[in-house]
């Protein structure tokens, strides 16, 4: 079923963002993408299809394999490959995923264990290793030899991102630069890379091919500054994954930057204190909490996930108009105000 303009704009003016609606347009496709991302189930193995099962079978957010499909479909794609090539950027998020599980030490995904609580760390290194390869290998299947180096450039992207961030875990002296850095590696480079595969597929001009990529790296900045808001404003059950959960691992982030650099002495103090005791305990957490809500970090956070969302938006409708397009823009406001 085909939306047009008009249904766009009326449901924006409900306020009726869910992804559902966003989606209407790629469902059919996006319901392939579920039977393909079934296939890595099937393996001899008995680890590996037993695993690929429970990591396939409770669908995320779905939104890279989304945006390549939207971006294929601005410029016509008529193709089969746009279904394949939207698997691979969810196996590689799925990777990356299961790998940041054991490095952040985090027991729950999508609601429930997560794969290394579940199967121990070693099993799960090595299943997220195994998702990668194959994905590598699916990729040349493309009549576009240029896919598989996006694809491989944006996986050792975002692990550089996330060791950064690992090796400057607890470091009070972080600037927002560098955080800004890390997650333009960790999670805008595969937004970037979904969208720019999308206009590969769709044979979209270089100069349109260049404005999707910019367009999904600043939605990606702003998925991730608004992921880290949710850490400590979300709730963990619609989240289905612990909140209050970056100050375990010395994760500082947006609102803990904007307090270092902005707060006054005695509450700066007071958060460096805290920081450096291990296993930091509940109400020690909900004191930076009320911290950080008491002296604005958490709008100033949104604002600067707002200012990449506006960005995305004014690049996007640089583009062609066409109701693909509205979603791509209606996805950009949906990422900014989720609560999931
Ligand atoms: C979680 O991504 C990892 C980040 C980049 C913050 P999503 O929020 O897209 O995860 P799922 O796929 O919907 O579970
Ligand atoms: C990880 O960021 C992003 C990846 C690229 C894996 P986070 O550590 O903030 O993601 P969540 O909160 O665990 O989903
Ligand atoms: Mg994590
Ligand atoms: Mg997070």
């Amino acid at each position: 079923m085909k939306r047009s303009t008009k249904e766009y704009i009326k449901a924006k003016m409900k306020q009726d963002l869910s992804l559902k609606n966003l989606y209407l347009d790629i469902q059919k496709d996006l319901d392939e993408v579920e039977e393909e991302l079934k296939l890595f189930s099937h393996s001899s193995n008995k680890l590996i299809s037993e695993i690929s099962t429970y990591l396939f079978q409770k669908a995320g957010k779905r939104i890279r394999p989304a945006l390549l499909l939207l971006c294929t479909k601005l410029f016509g794609y008529k193709g089969k490959e746009h279904i394949l090539m939207s698997t691979l950027v969810e196996t590689i998020h799925t990777a990356s995923l299961i790998h940041d599980d054991i490095i952040d030490n985090s027991d729950v995904r999508r609601g429930r264990e997560s794969v290394h609580a579940k199967w121990g760390p070693n099993v799960t290194v090595l299943l997220g290793d195994y998702l990668y390869i194959k994905t590598f290998g699916l990729s040349l299947q493309s009549k576009h030899r240029e896919i598989t180096q996006i694809l491989t450039d944006v996986s050792s992207k975002m692990i550089e991102g996330e060791l950064n961030e690992y090796y400057i875990s607890g470091n009070l002296d972080i600037k927002e630069k560098d955080y800004l850095d890390i997650i333009n590696k960790k999670t805008a480079a595969l937004f970037s890379a979904s969208c720019r595969i999308g206009g590969i597929l769709g044979n979209a001009p270089k100069k349109e091919e260049d404005f999707l990529a910019e367009f999904g790296t600043n939605l990606g900045m702003s998925f991730q500054i608004i992921d880290d808001l949710l850490d400590y404003t979300g709730d963990e059950k619609t989240l289905g994954k612990p909140v209050l959960s970056d100050l375990n691992e010395g994760r500082i982030t947006l609102p803990l930057i904007y307090t270092l650099n902005n707060d006054g002495k005695a509450n700066r103090n007071r958060i460096t204190n805290l920081l450096r005791k291990k296993n930091l305990e509940k109400n020690y957490k909900e004191e930076i909490l009320d911290i950080i809500k008491s002296n604005g970090a958490l709008d100033y956070t949104y604002k600067k996930a707002k200012e990449f969302s506006l960005k995305s938006k004014e690049i996007i409708n640089q583009l062609p108009k066409s109701s693909h397009r509205n979603a791509l823009f209606l996805l950009s406001e949906f990422i900014l105000d989720r609560n999931k």
